[in-house]
């Protein structure tokens, strides 16, 4: 059953998030009773193969969460706002943020950052009743103005940035706030400092859920391997060896066996002749 932002800012058990962008995502993340999904603007880099995720529209977003929405209808479901759509002013943030609602039966959305015009926008949507789920630490979708995909908060000024941007999107209403490639021992301290709770991606156990990206943890790309993340499956491997297997069998003539083929009635057939 579908969890309430009560049930998961009060669970005694670390929250599980995974990723989705498409129906047979949301089935399996639904069958497998994750507490949350992400509909993540990592859509760009894992399914549309952008290498960022400055591209990825509102459109592409609403596309793919509506997909995930039918797969799975009774799971918690979060949709990123993409890069350009809650930038131009706290109007333009609203406007984009009720299509996603409106148009994907979302029921929270996310965005990153924690600057005061992120802030306002924050404290708006939650006070017209959109949750928003907050993001610090690496922030994918302005990470050349971070000096690329690097790990935040190893120093003094990056560390203060991230607790106080944590710190304030929970004042500002964020149910929750996803930390990001950030030193674990920061995480604890933003987790402590946090009532609301944090959901780390590279930020350590302490975290009080986890997300992370499917494709990363089912293997969907051969020979990658990101230090944020952990391999359950080896689905691109058993892809690949499936597909030269089917291309094996075409070239022999050994699929398709009769199993897979229809008859017919010899005295129809012989009309034909
Ligand atoms: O877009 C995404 O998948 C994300 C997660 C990495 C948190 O923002």
């Amino acid at each position: 059953m579908k969890r309430s932002i009560p049930e998961l800012q009060h669970s005694a058990a670390p929250l599980v998030m995974v990723t989705a962008y498409d129906y047979p995502g949301g089935r399996h993340a639904e069958a497998a009773s994750v507490d949350l999904i992400l509909v993540g603007d990592s859509l760009g880099n894992v399914v549309l193969g952008y290498d960022s995720t400055a591209p990825v529209t509102l459109g592409d977003m609403i596309h793919h969460a509506r997909a995930v929405r039918r797969g799975a209808p009774g799971t918690f479901m979060v949709v990123d706002l993409p890069f350009g759509t809650y930038h131009t002013g706290v109007q333009d943030a609203m406007r984009s943020a009720v299509r996603v609602i409106q148009e994907t039966g979302a029921d929270a959305i996310k965005m990153e950052g924690a600057t005061p015009e992120i802030l306002q926008v924050v404290q708006t949507l939650t006070r017209n009743g959109i949750p928003v789920m907050g993001h610090v630490g690496l922030m994918p979708q302005t990470a050349t103005a971070q000096g690329g995909l690097r790990v935040q908060g190893k120093d003094d000024e990056t560390a203060r940035a991230t607790l106080e941007g944590a710190v304030a999107l929970e004042a500002a209403g964020a149910f929750s706030v996803v930390l990001e490639a950030i030193p674990a021992r920061l995480a604890n301290l933003i987790s402590e400092r946090l009532s609301v709770p944090t959901i780390g991606i590279g930020a350590g156990v302490g975290c009080d859920g986890q997300v992370l990206v499917t494709h990363d943890l089912l293997g969907v790309y051969e020979g990658e391997d990101k230090k944020i993340a952990k391999r359950y499956a080896e689905v691109g491997r058993l892809s690949r060896e499936a597909i030269e297997t089917y291309a094996a069998e075409v070239r022999a003539r050994a699929f398709p066996t009769r199993e897979n083929s229809f008859v017919m009635k010899d005295d129809v057939l012989g009309k034909l002749y």
